[in-house]
């Protein structure tokens, strides 16, 4: 039913090509990936999961030619309410926010207490040629609607998930030293199926550890009194 549900939200998608996540070992970080490569852009984003998925957390890596103006991601498939995540290069560093819109306009910063998120294996991470942006997602899988109507859900334990990415290929961030700079429109956008019961791993636990080069891990805050409580107990579960 999940399955069906996702794969016509698909199916609606303006770019209907099968587009789906494949296995990927990036041999950098040694971590295994389900990844999605965005063949116009060549911008590629992969999620890792824990062996038996709390729901809660994921390892995401955002890969980009060092060319990319910016590039992010939709936890959910559709831009709009969904919880985003944008990343670009300044200065050698990256820039990184989780953000959210309430319409096909520029995304704002996501504020609400809850989701965390945390860069991993920072060190050799740009090169010349691309760079490629890890991070450990605390969760990033409930969020509230700037409204504060209700908070979506993406079900990590799942086999199946649907979740979108928009690139823009050359235009740089408006003040690209800020990492909630405002943006200019994506040149590109696309949602894909993402094959979430292979992207369990084993080694997700270790890795995670080792990709936080002695940094703490995060202490996610709980959802805060701003989630209706219908949410705060099927987040329970
Ligand atoms: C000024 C900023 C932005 C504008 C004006 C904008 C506008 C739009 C519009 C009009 C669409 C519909 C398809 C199209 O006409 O191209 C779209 C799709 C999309 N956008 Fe954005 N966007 C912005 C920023 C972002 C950001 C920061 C993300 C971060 C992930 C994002 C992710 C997506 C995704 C995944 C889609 C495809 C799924 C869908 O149609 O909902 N967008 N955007
Ligand atoms: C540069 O980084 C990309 C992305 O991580 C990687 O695929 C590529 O092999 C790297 N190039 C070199 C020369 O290490």
């Amino acid at each position: 039913m999940k399955f069906i549900t996702a794969l016509s939200a698909l199916a609606g998608a303006a770019a209907v090509n099968a587009q789906m996540t494949e296995d990927y070992l990036d041999t950098r970080t040694g971590i295994k990936f389900q990844t999605f490569t965005h063949e116009r852009t060549g911008v590629s984003f992969g999620i890792s999961l824990p062996e038996n998925p709390t729901g809660t957390e994921f390892i995401g890596q955002l890969t980009a030619p060092i060319t990319t103006g910016w590039a992010g991601v939709s936890f959910n498939g559709g831009m709009v309410n969904n919880l985003l995540m944008t990343a670009w290069v300044h200065n050698n560093e990256f820039k990184h926010a989780l953000r959210i819109s309430d319409s096909y306009t520029s995304a704002v910063v996501y504020t609400t207490p809850g989701p965390v998120m945390t860069p991993l294996f920072t060190e050799g991470a740009i090169n010349a040629t691309h760079w490629s942006f890890t991070f450990l997602c605390t969760n990033c899988n409930e969020w509230e609607i700037q409204d504060g109507e209700y908070t979506n859900i993406v079900d990590l334990a799942s086999d199946f998930g649907v979740m979108g990415m928009g690139v823009s290929e050359s235009e740089l961030p408006r003040s690209p030293a800020d990492a909630g700079s405002s943006l200019n429109k994506h040149s590109s956008s696309t949602q894909y199926g993402v094959l979430l019961g292979n992207a369990r791993s084993a080694d997700f636990e270790e890795l995670k550890m080792a990709g936080l080069n002695g940094a703490a891990a995060p202490v996610p805050s709980a959802p805060s009194s701003a989630v209706p409580a219908a949410n705060k107990r099927r987040s329970r579960r």
